[in-house]
């Protein structure tokens, strides 16, 4: 159902929803049609997320992934959505040497197209300072035991006042994350943190099933595109090998007589039809 409102979604937008208890709609994308269907869907914002890595690249890890890499998936995906508010993910070592090297890559997000930047860690001075430029940014902490609540709320609260934007919360037990959410006056989402934060952001693949190499309990499949698409491409190459594909309906025809007069009276060619 394509999303009724075409509005561009805002920070004061997402801002609202929080105050109102509205829950925020988050997925990633990587590419244009990723992003043309996700904003189609409504949802409020995308990250172009460094999981891509793995989803896309094929590479065992998001270590690898680069900045090129990034941006050129950022370009694509700001390309495609015009409605959600969209955020780019620096990627290993291109924000932790320095803060100049941070501010630099989070700005070249924001010449790709993107309305800001995420970070990952209790990166209070990278923070600050990619504030400091005029660039929004999530930061991204969690992975961690309850027992270990206290100490995210801490660094949580020490981002928000470097200048954050809003926080994104990940694999944590809900109650750890309800008690950061509530704490903090900016929007706090989750990805595995439950459903007593600000919104929800769940993996692109994982949700319509293009990832297979491991589930986590907290996702949930929508639909098995990756088995249609297994399916489709095998129903293609046995078609082929049998004759049945092009059929009529594929081929481009030129009638007789057309293609008696280009070939000059039609002298020494021959067809079947
Ligand atoms: O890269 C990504 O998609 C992420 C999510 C796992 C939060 O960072």
């Amino acid at each position: 159902m394509p999303a009724d409102n075409k509005d561009k979604v805002t920070i004061l937008k997402l801002r609202k929803q929080k105050q109102n208890n509205v829950k925020t709609v988050g997925v990633t994308a990587y590419d244009y049609p990723q992003a043309l269907m996700a904003d189609n869907a409504g949802v409020d914002w995308i990250l172009v997320g460094d999981s891509l890595g793995m989803t896309t690249l094929g590479y065992k890890s998001t270590i690898p992934v680069t900045m090129d890499d990034m941006l050129r998936s950022a370009r694509a995906v700001a390309r495609g959505s015009s409605r959600a508010f969209t955020v780019g993910d620096l990627p290993y070592m291109s924000y932790q040497v320095s803060n100049e090297e941070a501010v630099r890559n989070a700005g070249d997000f924001i010449q790709a197209g993107m309305d800001a930047v995420k970070v990952e860690g209790c990166m209070v001075e990278r923070v600050k300072a990619i504030c400091d430029a005029g660039i929004m940014v999530m930061s991204h902490l969690g992975l961690t035991p309850h027992t270990r609540a206290k100490i995210i709320l801490d660094q949580a609260l020490r981002l928000q006042d470097a200048g954050c934007t809003f926080l994104l919360l990940e694999g944590m037990p809900r109650e750890s994350a309800e008690m950061i959410a509530t704490n903090l006056e900016i929007p706090v989402y989750g990805i595995g943190a439950g459903d007593k934060v600000d919104g929800q952001l769940v993996i692109m693949h994982d949700l319509v099933g293009l990832f297979w190499e491991f589930k986590s309990k907290f996702v949930k499949r929508y639909c098995e595109a990756g088995q249609m698409i297994q399916s489709a491409l095998t129903e293609y190459v046995n078609e082929v090998r049998d004759l049945q594909f092009p059929s009529q309906e594929n081929f481009y025809e030129i009638k007789d007589e057309e293609l008696e007069k280009l070939l000059g009276q039609g002298a020494g060619w021959k067809h079947d039809k």
